[in-house]
């Protein structure tokens, strides 16, 4: 069964008979592991309530474009930021309808404005609605929108007609969720990735150590393992759980992640470096807890680690090598310098002065930078911005 591990969805249900499957169809998707929170259109509510849907998710149901509280728990665009796929199913002929025209009146509609998040719609009507122009019409402005449809089917109706129309079967649409993350591009590739932060010891109980949190580096590993590639994750420590299906190798100093890095990437397809790790560490490590003295001052003396980035671009056969370049003022020149002396392919440039992105955030907004363009990606969640990051890559990979 294909996964949706660590996934957020976000299903919309709206107004059609059909609407009594999805309380199914979020038990098919929990059950593949995702995190699904629902939003309900007003018409949605006369076919199934709030509260079976609530029960079923776990999460309470979204219903009030306008209201104070539910947008202070959590409002329409911090749930647009959250989710990963914006299902829609049952997806109504009018809701498709005020999609394809850009409505944002009601929460669902708002939503799938404002969402970075690809979007599936699941058809669900009488068959003489979804044949009439209009509809196919809309389909077509939705469809050049990137808007995937999942279905529908053919079959007898809730209305006592037969045709096109009927919504797929919950475990059909589960399915297709779990497929629409597996997009194939690195099948068959070796990836190895640093993560995270490095500790430097100072003595047995202090360090000199950064706020990576990790997030990057492990959505990259599981974008890349969606991808179908094999993933190595080399992390210094973080709190984060290992993802599925990735070969993690825990580390701790910048030493121990050069070590890994280059048993690692021998002979690998791609390597990318979302490790902070720390430029310098302690000349010595005390053996024993270093004690208060009397002096006002005192004086750590640090030498330089090795750059495990750069030794990577320098293996013979390299492989695709990216980079990040974490930085705080001057940007894309900062990024373009090391670009250039370390050799890389590829450089990920990561504004760190900007709110509520970089180092320990949900959120990232980067560039991308190679020797022929720059491509600015705005912000959005780690595991989305992971999973364009590796589009990217294995369109060059190619
Ligand atoms: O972990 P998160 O909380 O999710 O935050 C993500 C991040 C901000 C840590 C990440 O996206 C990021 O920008 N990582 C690089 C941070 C950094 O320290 O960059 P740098 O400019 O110091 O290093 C440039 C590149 O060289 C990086 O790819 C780094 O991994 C690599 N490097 C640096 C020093 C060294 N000794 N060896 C290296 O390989």
């Amino acid at each position: 069964m294909s996964s949706l591990t660590n996934k957020r969805i976000l299903l919309g249900i709206t107004g059609g008979i059909a609407a009594y499957k999805s309380a199914e169809l979020v038990r098919r998707l929990k059950e593949r592991g995702a995190d699904v929170r629902v939003i309900m259109t007003q018409a949605a509510q006369e076919f199934i309530t709030p509260l079976t849907l609530q029960a079923l998710s776990g999460n309470p149901v979204h219903t009030d474009l306008l209201d104070p509280q539910a947008e202070a728990a959590m409002g329409h665009i911090e749930l647009a930021r959250w989710a990963d796929l914006v299902l829609v199913a049952p997806a109504s002929a009018n809701f498709i309808a005020r999609l394809s025209a850009g409505r944002g009146d009601d929460l669902l509609s708002a939503l799938c404005l404002a969402t970075t998040a690809p979007i599936a719609l699941a058809p669900a009507m009488n068959q003489g609605m979804w044949h009439n122009q209009a509809t196919q019409d809309n389909l077509t402005t939705l469809r050049a929108r990137d808007v995937r449809l999942l279905g529908p089917a053919a079959g007898s109706q809730a209305c006592g007609e037969t045709g096109l129309g009927r919504m797929l079967e919950p475990e059909q649409l589960a399915k297709a969720c779990a497929e629409q993350f597996a997009s194939g591009l690195l099948t068959g590739k070796r990836v190895v990735i640093t993560a995270g932060p490095t500790r430097e010891a100072i003595d047995p109980v202090r360090y000199l150590s950064n706020h990576s949190s990790g997030k990057m580096g492990y959505a990259l590993a599981e974008a890349a393992v969606e991808a179908g590639a094999q993933v190595v994750l080399i992390s210094g420590p973080t709190h984060l759980p290992p993802p599925e299906r990735v070969a993690l190798v825990p580390v701790v100093s910048a030493q121990q992640m050069y070590d890994a890095a280059l048993k690692h990437a021998a002979g690998c397809d791609l390597f990318i470096g979302a490790a902070a790790v720390a430029d310098y560490r302690p000349e010595q490590v005390a053996s024993e807890k270093i004690k208060k003295g009397v002096e006002e001052h005192t004086t750590l003396t640090l030498v330089k680690n090795p750059d495990i980035i750069a030794a990577v671009a320098r293996l013979a056969p390299k492989p695709y090598t990216v980079g990040f370049a974490a930085e705080s003022e001057r940007l894309l020149e900062h990024a373009r310098t090391k670009l250039e002396r370390k050799t890389l392919d590829a450089v990920i440039a990561n504004d760190i002065s900007e709110e509520g992105i970089g180092f320990n955030s949900d959120d990232n907004a980067v560039t991308f930078i190679d020797n022929e363009r720059s491509i600015q990606l705005d912000q959005r969640r780690k595991s989305q911005l992971a999973r364009d990051l590796v589009a990217l890559v294995a369109a060059r990979l190619r």
